[in-house]
């Protein structure tokens, strides 16, 4: 093996973005992120304890968006943070991050998992992200990246009829039962105050930062298609000086599968998340970007 063969792949010096060699940067472009996380042992960052709340995102998958999107050192924000997926994977990627959820109980998961895993745990606010211009968020220095989760319309509130009531299996659980939560909100509501709360956290994030959002679609009605993805980034796009730029997904292979619709017609499982990616050209750009 000559020399050249044993080099490490180097990282471009103009790569401003994030600390990833050219090959590490196209194995981050794969569309598709598919993922068997374990539940126990130490590499499931306490899932035992993160599973109380009714979808806590792998600390593992928000750490491979946290390396594409900022660099070491670099500073987060996640207006629902739930029981901290994306606060945890700031802690073990050397970021620094601010969560914000309206529960005090998530509030408290994320500090005993913080415990358990030995991490100093990031600022977290229990407060409504309707009002981020109100909350202490705002550090020295602006986000890098918005990285965040939001509720997927009211789809965790409802039961299926005809389902199961029962966690996992089509019953109803809420993330909580405030009125302020955006998961208790009409589908139509929902995409408003998601929109508001962007609007509030665009002014906190770097010109050139991006923000990332996980979502998923809900089923088909004869009114709408829900393609909760599609309505999210049309809303989204009607914000100044955010820019969509595609989406990739997220296929979990440990969401089960259910035998919707057996044996009549076919119904739609959804083992797979969207995440949209918008890049934010930044508050001096607004005037030249149509509404
Ligand atoms: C899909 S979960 C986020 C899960 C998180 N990614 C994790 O790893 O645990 C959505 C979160 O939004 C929170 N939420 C809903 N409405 C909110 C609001 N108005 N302000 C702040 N948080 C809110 C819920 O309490 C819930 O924890």
């Amino acid at each position: 093996m000559d020399n050249e063969q044993q080099q490490p792949d180097a990282v471009d010096p103009r790569n401003k973005l994030n600390d990833l060699s050219g090959r590490e940067w196209t194995y981050a472009l794969r569309s598709v992120i598919t993922t068997r996380y374990p539940t126990r042992g130490p590499a499931a960052y306490a899932h035992d304890l993160r599973r109380a709340h009714p979808s806590p995102k792998p600390p593992q998958l928000m750490a491979e968006l946290v390396r594409f999107f900022t660099r070491r050192g670099g500073h987060v924000l996640d207006p629902f943070a739930g029981v901290g997926g994306t606060l945890i994977a700031c802690s073990l990627e050397g970021r620094s991050a601010v969560g914000v959820d309206l529960s005090p109980s998530y509030a408290e998961i994320y500090a005993a998992v913080c415990a358990r895993l030995e991490l100093a745990p990031q600022p977290y606010l229990v407060a409504d992200a309707r009002h981020l211009a109100a909350l202490p968020v705002v550090t020295e220095r602006p986000f890098d990246l918005i990285l965040t989760d939001p509720p997927y319309a009211a789809m965790m509130a409802r039961a299926k009829s005809g389902e199961r009531k029962k966690r996992g299996q089509g019953g109803a659980t809420p993330f909580t039962a405030s009125a302020d939560d955006l998961g208790n909100l009409d589908y139509w509501s929902f995409l408003e105050a998601l929109r508001g709360v962007i609007a509030g956290a665009l002014p906190l994030l770097r010109p050139h930062g991006y923000l990332v959002l996980f979502t998923k679609d809900l089923q088909p009605t004869a009114e709408h298609h829900n393609m909760l993805h599609a309505d999210i980034v049309t809303a989204m796009r009607t914000l100044p000086g955010l820019e969509y730029r595609g989406y990739r997904i997220w296929h979990d292979q440990g969401a089960n599968l259910y035998p919707f619709g057996y044996p009549f017609a076919f119904v739609a499982n959804q083992q797979h998340q969207f995440i949209l990616i918008f890049r934010y050209l930044g508050h001096d750009s607004i005037s030249a970007v149509p509404a």
